[in-house]
Protein backbone atom coordinates (compact mmCIF):
# COMPACT_ATOMS: atom_id res chain seq x y z
CA UNK A 1 0.00 0.00 0.00
CA UNK A 2 0.93 3.35 0.01
CA UNK A 3 1.12 6.70 -2.20
CA UNK A 4 0.80 4.53 -5.72
CA UNK A 5 -2.20 2.67 -4.69
CA UNK A 6 -4.18 5.47 -3.31
CA UNK A 7 -3.17 7.36 -6.81
CA UNK A 8 -4.49 4.17 -8.71
CA UNK A 9 -7.44 4.18 -6.48
CA UNK A 10 -8.36 7.41 -7.23
CA UNK A 11 -8.17 7.62 -10.88
CA UNK A 12 -10.35 4.16 -10.63
CA UNK A 13 -13.45 6.19 -8.55
CA UNK A 14 -12.47 9.19 -11.36
CA UNK A 15 -12.86 7.17 -14.21
CA UNK A 16 -15.92 5.45 -13.23
CA UNK A 17 -17.81 8.32 -11.02
CA UNK A 18 -16.89 11.90 -12.84
CA UNK A 19 -17.72 12.94 -15.68
CA UNK A 20 -15.41 13.70 -18.68
CA UNK A 21 -15.27 17.61 -18.37
CA UNK A 22 -13.25 19.67 -21.29
CA UNK A 23 -13.09 22.86 -19.11
CA UNK A 24 -11.92 21.49 -16.09
CA UNK A 25 -8.60 19.69 -17.82
CA UNK A 26 -8.39 22.49 -20.09
CA UNK A 27 -8.10 25.11 -16.87
CA UNK A 28 -5.27 21.99 -15.49
CA UNK A 29 -3.61 22.17 -18.60
CA UNK A 30 -3.15 25.93 -19.01
CA UNK A 31 -2.53 26.21 -15.41
CA UNK A 32 0.69 23.95 -16.03
CA UNK A 33 1.62 25.65 -18.97
CA UNK A 34 1.34 28.98 -17.09
CA UNK A 35 3.99 27.98 -14.81
CA UNK A 36 1.35 27.48 -11.63
CA UNK A 37 2.35 24.63 -9.40
CA UNK A 38 -0.13 21.25 -9.38
CA UNK A 39 -1.45 22.01 -5.73
CA UNK A 40 -5.20 21.92 -6.89
CA UNK A 41 -7.71 20.03 -5.51
CA UNK A 42 -7.91 16.09 -7.18
CA UNK A 43 -10.95 16.02 -8.93
CA UNK A 44 -12.94 13.74 -7.06
CA UNK A 45 -12.05 16.44 -3.78
CA UNK A 46 -13.38 19.51 -5.93
CA UNK A 47 -16.39 16.91 -7.00
CA UNK A 48 -16.79 16.93 -3.06
CA UNK A 49 -16.50 20.57 -2.90
CA UNK A 50 -19.29 20.84 -5.65
CA UNK A 51 -21.50 18.62 -3.58
CA UNK A 52 -21.09 20.14 -0.25
CA UNK A 53 -22.33 23.56 -1.71
CA UNK A 54 -25.11 21.89 -3.32
CA UNK A 55 -26.78 20.13 -0.59
CA UNK A 56 -26.02 23.20 1.70
CA UNK A 57 -28.15 25.45 -1.46
CA UNK A 58 -25.26 27.72 -1.49
CA UNK A 59 -25.86 31.18 -3.18
CA UNK A 60 -22.64 33.37 -1.85
CA UNK A 61 -19.21 31.28 -1.77
CA UNK A 62 -15.94 32.62 -1.02
CA UNK A 63 -12.69 31.11 -1.54
CA UNK A 64 -9.31 31.95 -0.16
CA UNK A 65 -6.54 30.48 -2.63
CA UNK A 66 -7.38 30.88 -6.54
CA UNK A 67 -4.15 29.05 -8.39
CA UNK A 68 -5.21 28.46 -11.52
CA UNK A 69 -9.34 28.29 -10.54
CA UNK A 70 -9.71 24.82 -10.40
CA UNK A 71 -11.24 24.51 -7.10
CA UNK A 72 -13.34 27.81 -8.33
CA UNK A 73 -14.93 26.07 -11.03
CA UNK A 74 -16.01 22.80 -9.25
CA UNK A 75 -17.19 25.54 -6.56
CA UNK A 76 -19.41 27.87 -8.96
CA UNK A 77 -20.81 24.78 -10.58
CA UNK A 78 -23.01 24.31 -7.71
CA UNK A 79 -24.23 28.11 -8.05
CA UNK A 80 -27.79 28.34 -8.70
CA UNK A 81 -27.61 31.62 -11.78
CA UNK A 82 -28.08 34.08 -9.59
CA UNK A 83 -25.21 33.05 -7.17
CA UNK A 84 -21.78 34.64 -6.89
CA UNK A 85 -18.34 33.46 -5.84
CA UNK A 86 -15.30 35.70 -4.62
CA UNK A 87 -12.68 33.95 -5.00
CA UNK A 88 -9.16 35.78 -3.14
CA UNK A 89 -5.96 35.64 -4.44
CA UNK A 90 -2.65 36.87 -3.44
CA UNK A 91 -0.81 36.60 -7.37
CA UNK A 92 -2.29 38.85 -10.14
CA UNK A 93 -0.53 36.22 -12.61
CA UNK A 94 -2.32 33.02 -10.96
CA UNK A 95 -5.40 35.81 -10.53
CA UNK A 96 -5.02 36.44 -14.42
CA UNK A 97 -4.47 32.28 -15.55
CA UNK A 98 -8.12 31.92 -13.31
CA UNK A 99 -9.87 34.36 -15.03
CA UNK A 100 -9.31 33.13 -18.18
CA UNK A 101 -10.10 29.57 -16.95
CA UNK A 102 -13.58 30.55 -15.47
CA UNK A 103 -14.42 32.56 -18.34
CA UNK A 104 -13.95 29.49 -20.68
CA UNK A 105 -15.93 27.16 -18.22
CA UNK A 106 -18.76 29.36 -18.77
CA UNK A 107 -18.84 30.91 -15.23
CA UNK A 108 -17.41 34.38 -15.42
CA UNK A 109 -21.25 35.89 -14.58
CA UNK A 110 -21.27 34.17 -11.16
CA UNK A 111 -17.01 33.51 -10.11
CA UNK A 112 -14.82 36.48 -9.50
CA UNK A 113 -11.42 36.94 -8.80
CA UNK A 114 -10.14 39.82 -6.43
CA UNK A 115 -6.04 40.26 -6.15
CA UNK A 116 -4.24 40.93 -2.88
CA UNK A 117 -3.56 39.30 0.31
CA UNK A 118 -6.50 37.49 1.33
CA UNK A 119 -6.72 38.91 4.83
CA UNK A 120 -6.89 42.19 3.62
CA UNK A 121 -9.51 41.69 1.28
CA UNK A 122 -11.34 39.75 3.73
CA UNK A 123 -11.11 42.64 6.05
CA UNK A 124 -12.27 44.96 3.17
CA UNK A 125 -15.18 42.63 2.79
CA UNK A 126 -16.10 43.24 6.53
CA UNK A 127 -15.52 47.38 6.20
CA UNK A 128 -17.82 47.04 2.89
CA UNK A 129 -20.73 45.40 4.89
CA UNK A 130 -20.38 42.57 2.48
CA UNK A 131 -24.08 39.99 2.98
CA UNK A 132 -22.20 36.73 4.70
CA UNK A 133 -21.37 34.27 2.60
CA UNK A 134 -22.93 30.58 2.76
CA UNK A 135 -20.04 28.63 2.12
CA UNK A 136 -16.53 29.23 2.32
CA UNK A 137 -13.08 26.90 1.30
CA UNK A 138 -10.02 27.87 2.65
CA UNK A 139 -7.08 26.81 0.82
CA UNK A 140 -4.45 29.84 0.73
CA UNK A 141 -1.37 29.82 2.40
CA UNK A 142 -1.46 27.56 5.76
CA UNK A 143 0.62 29.94 8.01
CA UNK A 144 -2.84 32.48 7.66
CA UNK A 145 -5.19 29.93 8.45
CA UNK A 146 -5.75 31.07 12.37
CA UNK A 147 -6.50 34.25 11.04
CA UNK A 148 -8.42 33.22 7.82
CA UNK A 149 -10.96 31.33 10.16
CA UNK A 150 -11.27 34.32 12.49
CA UNK A 151 -12.27 36.62 9.50
CA UNK A 152 -14.62 33.70 8.09
CA UNK A 153 -16.44 33.61 10.99
CA UNK A 154 -17.01 37.37 10.89
CA UNK A 155 -18.03 37.00 7.05
CA UNK A 156 -20.60 33.99 7.93
CA UNK A 157 -24.17 33.94 9.52
CA UNK A 158 -25.69 30.78 11.40
CA UNK A 159 -25.54 27.89 9.36
CA UNK A 160 -22.68 29.18 7.17
CA UNK A 161 -20.24 25.91 6.35
CA UNK A 162 -16.39 26.37 6.37
CA UNK A 163 -14.09 23.84 4.71
CA UNK A 164 -10.27 24.10 5.11
CA UNK A 165 -8.01 22.06 2.83
CA UNK A 166 -4.69 20.66 3.99
CA UNK A 167 -5.48 20.02 8.02
CA UNK A 168 -2.86 17.02 8.14
CA UNK A 169 0.38 17.04 6.24
CA UNK A 170 1.21 13.26 5.82
CA UNK A 171 -0.07 13.34 9.73
CA UNK A 172 2.89 16.59 10.64
CA UNK A 173 -0.31 18.08 11.79
CA UNK A 174 0.07 16.15 15.42
CA UNK A 175 4.20 17.52 15.86
CA UNK A 176 4.04 19.99 18.31
CA UNK A 177 7.83 20.50 17.68
CA UNK A 178 7.63 20.98 13.47
CA UNK A 179 10.07 23.67 12.22
CA UNK A 180 7.53 23.89 9.43
CA UNK A 181 5.63 26.95 9.67
CA UNK A 182 3.01 25.41 7.53
CA UNK A 183 2.52 23.03 9.83
CA UNK A 184 2.32 25.18 12.60
CA UNK A 185 -0.11 27.12 11.67
CA UNK A 186 -2.66 24.23 10.84
CA UNK A 187 -2.15 23.49 14.53
CA UNK A 188 -3.11 27.04 15.47
CA UNK A 189 -6.03 26.84 13.24
CA UNK A 190 -7.47 23.73 14.50
CA UNK A 191 -6.88 24.95 17.96
CA UNK A 192 -8.74 28.15 17.62
CA UNK A 193 -11.45 26.49 15.93
CA UNK A 194 -11.92 24.41 18.84
CA UNK A 195 -12.01 27.28 20.92
CA UNK A 196 -14.24 28.88 19.00
CA UNK A 197 -18.03 28.63 21.06
CA UNK A 198 -19.41 29.49 17.14
CA UNK A 199 -17.88 26.86 15.51
CA UNK A 200 -18.82 23.05 15.17
CA UNK A 201 -16.99 20.87 13.24
CA UNK A 202 -14.58 17.93 12.36
CA UNK A 203 -11.71 16.82 10.15
CA UNK A 204 -11.04 13.68 7.95
CA UNK A 205 -8.04 12.21 7.01
CA UNK A 206 -7.81 11.42 3.14
CA UNK A 207 -5.01 9.98 1.19
CA UNK A 208 -5.37 9.75 -2.87
CA UNK A 209 -3.33 11.49 -5.83
CA UNK A 210 -2.12 14.13 -3.65
CA UNK A 211 -0.73 11.98 -1.24
CA UNK A 212 -1.87 12.27 2.73
CA UNK A 213 -3.44 14.79 3.91
CA UNK A 214 -6.93 15.73 5.17
CA UNK A 215 -10.03 18.38 5.32
CA UNK A 216 -11.68 20.30 8.03
CA UNK A 217 -15.63 21.08 7.94
CA UNK A 218 -17.68 23.89 10.52
CA UNK A 219 -20.59 24.57 10.69
CA UNK A 220 -21.12 28.23 12.34
CA UNK A 221 -23.62 28.34 15.31
CA UNK A 222 -25.63 30.54 16.31
N1 LIG B 1 -7.82 26.40 -4.34
C1 LIG B 1 -6.89 26.11 -5.43
C2 LIG B 1 -5.48 25.93 -4.93
C3 LIG B 1 -4.95 27.11 -4.15
S1 LIG B 1 -3.19 26.99 -3.91
C4 LIG B 1 -7.33 24.84 -6.13
O1 LIG B 1 -7.58 23.84 -5.43
O2 LIG B 1 -7.45 24.82 -7.36
C5 LIG B 1 -2.95 28.33 -2.83
C6 LIG B 1 -3.09 29.70 -3.46
O3 LIG B 1 -3.08 30.65 -2.41
C7 LIG B 1 -1.94 30.07 -4.39
O4 LIG B 1 -2.44 30.50 -5.63
C8 LIG B 1 -1.24 31.23 -3.68
O5 LIG B 1 -0.74 32.24 -4.55
C9 LIG B 1 -2.39 31.78 -2.85
N2 LIG B 1 -1.94 32.56 -1.69
C10 LIG B 1 -0.82 32.40 -0.95
N3 LIG B 1 -0.75 33.32 0.01
C11 LIG B 1 -1.86 34.10 -0.12
C12 LIG B 1 -2.37 35.24 0.57
N4 LIG B 1 -1.72 35.78 1.60
N5 LIG B 1 -3.53 35.76 0.15
C13 LIG B 1 -4.21 35.23 -0.89
N6 LIG B 1 -3.78 34.15 -1.57
C14 LIG B 1 -2.63 33.60 -1.20
C1 LIG C 1 0.22 22.91 -0.97
C2 LIG C 1 -0.90 23.73 -0.89
C3 LIG C 1 -2.15 23.20 -1.07
O1 LIG C 1 -3.28 23.96 -0.97
C4 LIG C 1 -2.31 21.86 -1.35
O2 LIG C 1 -3.58 21.38 -1.50
C5 LIG C 1 -1.21 21.04 -1.43
C6 LIG C 1 0.07 21.57 -1.26
C7 LIG C 1 1.57 23.49 -0.77
O3 LIG C 1 1.65 24.70 -0.56
O4 LIG C 1 2.53 22.74 -0.80
MG1 LIG D 1 -5.03 22.79 -0.83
Amino acid sequence: MGDERWREVDEYLVAHLLAEDDALDQALARSEVAGLPRINVAANQGKLLELLATIHGARRILEIGTLGGYSTIWLARSLPRDGTLLSLELEAGNAEVARANIERAGLDSVAHVRVGPAARSMRELIAEGAEPFDFIFIDADKESYPEYLELSVELSRPGTVIVADNVVREGEVINPLSPDLRVQGIRRFLEAASQNDRLDGTAIQTVGVKGYDGFALFVVKA
